[in-house]
């Protein structure tokens, strides 16, 4: 059984106070009776900040970028290893606002992928397609190829990770993948992983991101390859996240 895992990305949002006001939120509402794995993806400068504020809730603290690099003159950058020594337990990486706005190639996130797994730290791996992408027909295509430059360092490091499936016209639009499509994408993901290694295949945790939202969770989650949501917008609302930490489980 693969532990459902909803992970908020905070993206470049909050200060101090409405940071704490966030986390008291979430912290007042946790229930013992929950069985999925939540995460706060914070900003970097946060993280020390949130790490206290959640300090033995079971809530788990992450990145949402890392260097490749692990140490070095890369000014402004930050490692895997810094984020494992203030407490993160995961990274995301490949998110397709740092595959579009900062050039971020498939490559390079695969080379981040293993900075993460090098420092102790979980990488979430974002992948999805475009809408143009879409009406083409090439999700898949495009999918598989950011999949398989991870894939390609060996399906032992792959199995070390969470992928997250973003189709990028459903992030900040409001316009969720119907529980259909989400599932239609999540299942060939695993086919595509079962190829190469079917244990690794039906371990991994793949989850949903792009709209997710209290109203639509409970329908996206109960799909049967859906393990989890990667949540923006409504993870900065304590009652919306808290609603759909509730939805699953
Ligand atoms: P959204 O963002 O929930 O606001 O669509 C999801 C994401 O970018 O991870």
């Amino acid at each position: 059984m693969r532990t459902r895992l909803i992970a908020g990305n905070w993206k470049m949002n909050g200060d101090r106070a409405s940071i704490k006001a966030l986390i008291d939120g979430i912290m007042a509402e946790r229930d013992n009776a929950i069985q999925s794995d939540v995460l706060v993806c914070a900003p970097a400068i946060y993280l020390p900040l949130v790490k206290s504020l959640t300090e033995n809730s079971g809530i788990h603290i992450g990145g949402q970028n890392l260097s490749q690099h692990s140490s070095g003159a890369y000014t402004g950058e930050i490692s895997g290893g810094m984020l494992k020594d203030t407490g993160c337990g995961f990274v995301l990486v490949g998110h397709s606002e740092r595959r579009s706005f900062y050039g971020e190639s498939s490559e390079l996130v695969a080379e981040k992928f293993k900075a993460a797994l090098d420092n102790g730290v979980t990488p979430v791996l974002c992948v999805g397609e475009t809408l143009e992408e879409r009406e083409n027909g090439t999700t898949m295509d495009v999918v598989k190829q950011q999949i398989d430059a991870v894939l390609s360092l060996g399906s032992e490091i792959m199995s070390k990770g969470v992928i997250a499936y973003e189709p990028v016209w459903a992030i900040g639009t409001g316009k969720t993948a119907s529980p259909e499509q989400a599932q239609e994408v999540h299942q060939a993901i695993r086919q595509h992983l079962s190829a190469v290694d079917n244990s690794m295949a039906e371990n991994m945790r793949i989850l949903y991101g792009g709209s997710m939202n209290p109203s639509n969770a409970e329908q996206l989650l109960s799909q049967a390859d859906i393990d989890g949501g990667l949540i923006g917008g409504a993870s900065l609302k304590a009652e919306q996240f808290n609603a759909i930490i509730k939805a699953a489980g």
